[in-house]
Parts: C-alpha cells; sequence; structure tokens
C-alpha cells in the first residue's frame, strides 16, 4: 500500500544526518529537534501552537483530557473512522455518540448530526477522511448553536486546505479549538515510528496540552494536574523536521496517482471513485473506491481483493466494521443503531495502493487488473 522504502533512499544523506546528529546530541527526549520540528510544523499550517506527543491516539486524548471533558459527557463522532478515534473518547469515560457520514464525502454529514445533539453533548469530533476535509462552516455552526468543543482529528489529512465560502483557506486541524494529527509511517506525513500532535490557537489550552503530555508536571517534579506520558521523541522529530520540506512535493505526487487513477475508473458503472469537495483540497492519503454491485457487495469487493492478490497488488478496506458495531462498545448499545449510509460504505469501500512514489507503470498494472475484474 506505501513505499516509504523509495521515499526514504530519495532523501537518505539527509534523514542519516539528521540522525546521527540527535544521537551525538544526546539530546534524545524533548531536544532541540523536537523544538524546531513543532516551530516549522506550527508555521506551514499555519497555528500558533504545535504540541508533539507520541502518536495521533494520544493526540486525541490530550485534546479531549485539556478541554476538561467529564465522565457521562457525550461526544459526537462519525461510526465510519479508525477506531482510535472512538476508543478514546470510552477510554475516558465519556459517551461516544455515533453519527452517519456523507456517502460522497466519507465524512461527518452536518444535515443528521445536530439531531444526535443532547444537554449532555460537549463535543465533536469531525474526521477529515482519506485526505479529503469534514464541511468545517456547516460543523462549526451548529458547534456554536449549542456551545460545543470542535476536536478535529486530522490524523490522515496534514496539509489539506479548507476553502472557505468566502475563498479564505484555513489547513485543516487548524479550525477548530483544536485538531490532532498522527505521524504514523504510513500517513501523508510520516515518521519512521510513532508520533503525532496536537494543534490550537489557545495558549491557556495549549499550555495545559504540553503539561497533560509530561505527567502534568509545571516544573520537574511538581505535578498540577494528571497527565500521563505521551513525547515525540528527538529522532522521529528530526526525521519529520528533513520530510516535512518535501510535504507539498508528496501531496503533489499523491493526487497525480489519483488523477491518474480517476481517469482510468471514469465513467465505470461499477466503481464510483473519490469524491473530491470543492470546499476541500484532497491529499489522498488513501484513494478509496466505492464497487457498487447490486448482488452481495462485499463479496463481490472480496472478490477483487483475492483477485488483485493474486496479481501482488495489495488493497485494504477502511473500515470494514463501523463503531457503532464494534464488539468493544456493546456496552453502549449503538449495534443496533440504524445506520444505513455507513453499512453501505463497510460493504463496499476499497482502497488501492497509494502513496508518493508510485509510477506510470504500477498504475496502469493496478487499474488494469481492476478494470479486468470488474468488465469480467
Ligand atoms: C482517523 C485516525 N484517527 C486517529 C489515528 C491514530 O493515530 P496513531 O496511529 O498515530 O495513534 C489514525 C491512525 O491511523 C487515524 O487514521
Amino acid at each position: 500500500m506505501v513505499d516509504t522504502k523509495t521515499q526514504y533512499q530519495k532523501i537518505k544523506p539527509a534523514i542519516d544526518k539528521a540522525v546521527v546528529d540527535v544521537m551525538e546530541s544526546t539530546a534524545f527526549i524533548n531536544g532541540k529537534a523536537v523544538h524546531d520540528f513543532a516551530a516549522n510544523l506550527s508555521a506551514y499550517i499555519g497555528i500558533k501552537h504545535t504540541i508533539p506527543c507520541a502518536n495521533g491516539t494520544d493526540a486525541l486524548q490530550i485534546a479531549m483530557m485539556a478541554l476538561d471533558l467529564q465522565p457521562g459527557d457525550e461526544v459526537i463522532t462519525p461510526s465510519f473512522t479508525y477506531i482510535a478515534t472512538t476508543e478514546v473518547i470510552a477510554l475516558l469515560r465519556l459517551i461516544p455518540v455515533f453519527v452517519e457520514v456523507d456517502a460522497k464525502t466519507f465524512c461527518m454529514d452536518p444535515t443528521v448530526f445536530e439531531k444526535a445533539i443532547t444537554p449532555k453533548t460537549k463535543a465533536i469530533v469531525p474526521v477529515h477522511l482519506y485526505g479529503q476535509s469534514a464541511p468545517m462552516e456547516e460543523i462549526m455552526a451548529i458547534a456554536k448553536k449549542y456551545n460545543l468543543y470542535i476536536i478535529e482529528d486530522n490524523a490522515q489529512t496534514i496539509g489539506c486546505d479548507y476553502i472557505f465560502a468566502n475563498g479564505d483557506r484555513k489547513k485543516t486541524g487548524t479550525i477548530g479549538n483544536t485538531g490532532t494529527v498522527s505521524f504514523y509511517p504510513s500517513k501523508n506525513l510520516g515518521a519512521f515510528g510513532d508520533g503525532g500532535a496536537i494543534f490550537t490557537n489557545d495558549d491557556m489550552l495549549a499550555d495545559k496540552m504540553k503539561k497533560i503530555t509530561n505527567h502534568g508536571q509545571s516544573k520537574q517534579y511538581y505535578h498540577d494536574i494528571v497527565g500521563c506520558n505521551s513525547r515525540l521523541d528527538s529522532m522521529q522529530a528530526a526525521i519529520l523536521d528533513i520530510k516535512l520540506k518535501y510535504l507539498d512535493e508528496y501531496t503533489a505526487a499523491r493526487r497525480k496517482a489519483a488523477d491518474f487513477y480517476d481517469g482510468a475508473f471514469a465513467n465505470q458503472p461499477k466503481i464510483i471513485i473519490p469524491f473530491r469537495a470543492s470546499y476541500s483540497s484532497h491529499v489522498f492519503n488513501q484513494y478509496t473506491l466505492i464497487l457498487e454491485e447490486k448482488n452481495d457487495p462485499a463479496n463481490y469487493r472480496d472478490g477483487l481483493r483475492k483477485f488483485l492478490a493474486v496479481h501482488k497488488i495489495p488493497s485494504m478496506i477502511y473500515y470494514p466494521v463501523p463503531g457503532h458495531r464494534q464488539k468493544m462498545f456493546e456496552h453502549f448499545n449503538t449495534v443496533t443503531q440504524s445506520m444505513p449510509v455507513t453499512d453501505w460504505l463497510s460493504e463496499r469501500v476499497i482502497s488501492l495502493p497509494m502513496h508518493t512514489e508510485l509510477d506510470e507503470e504500477q498504475l496502469i498494472f493496478i487499474t488494469n487488473k481492476v478494470l479486468e475484474y470488474v468488465n469480467k
């Protein structure tokens, strides 16, 4: 699905030097590399504070802790997302309230989620899925009306522009009260291990988040609030700082591959290509098709996966079981919740290889094999 090896080889001297520099400095934790990277990332995405942490899951947890959400508070989130989004809600003894997504954008549908708001609702977690923004203006208007926090799960979408109705642009992750990102290796800005960060323009919130990432500490051995140990280590920061310089180039390469796929699959009755919303750029963390077959769509999709695997083409299903149907949430009694769009998508989506190193030969091979299967 990804080719991090070729990507590394292209910038090997700079990466290797950055790692050696950290080793020689021995500032492995919270070193200069971490501060430099946080400052450069803040400048890139246009935010006042970037708080690096250990991974994108912790980033969500820390954001929710800093906003002082209390056990029993309800948090609205799409069911159609990676489990990390919803798991941290339950971990903090908050209540995940699952809502539908829009069948075209795969993101939270603002026309339906207002109905899910109750007096206990405290926050909304829109997920910018696969590399495209959720409809933030509509979401923000509803959040404002009910006085709710917005935590943007931007794990998959670093570098994406949200385009406001008046033409202004902001990077996703910088629009709500806070936003989070993951530097998991396959992400658009991927580390050589785990990593994550939280974004905010709010000074007090940033201060609290920094404390939470370091055991709630204000100064060494003085702990003001309950926190955790969640740090981005200096080696990962040094690597990410090099890769950040290439992020726009990487995004362009992903888009070029997506354009090729789109061109090959256009006008195929059984394939719906990814919708590109006018309010967002698309950074294609994933290239995800909807495969339409009236009888037994999930089986038809599995057939494609098997056919591709025979030809050594990887594919993935993000995500076969939506959040509201996961066993871990059984006690919330959400399994019987009606989510026709989410269920429809879960049976039909399939993601093809998507990364910065896809060349035309590979793309021709992949698209030909997909077309061979659907035209059978
Ligand atoms: C939507 C979403 N949220 C959160 C996460 C969690 O990030 P991490 O794996 O860095 O903990 C991911 C990672 O895959 C994700 O895709």
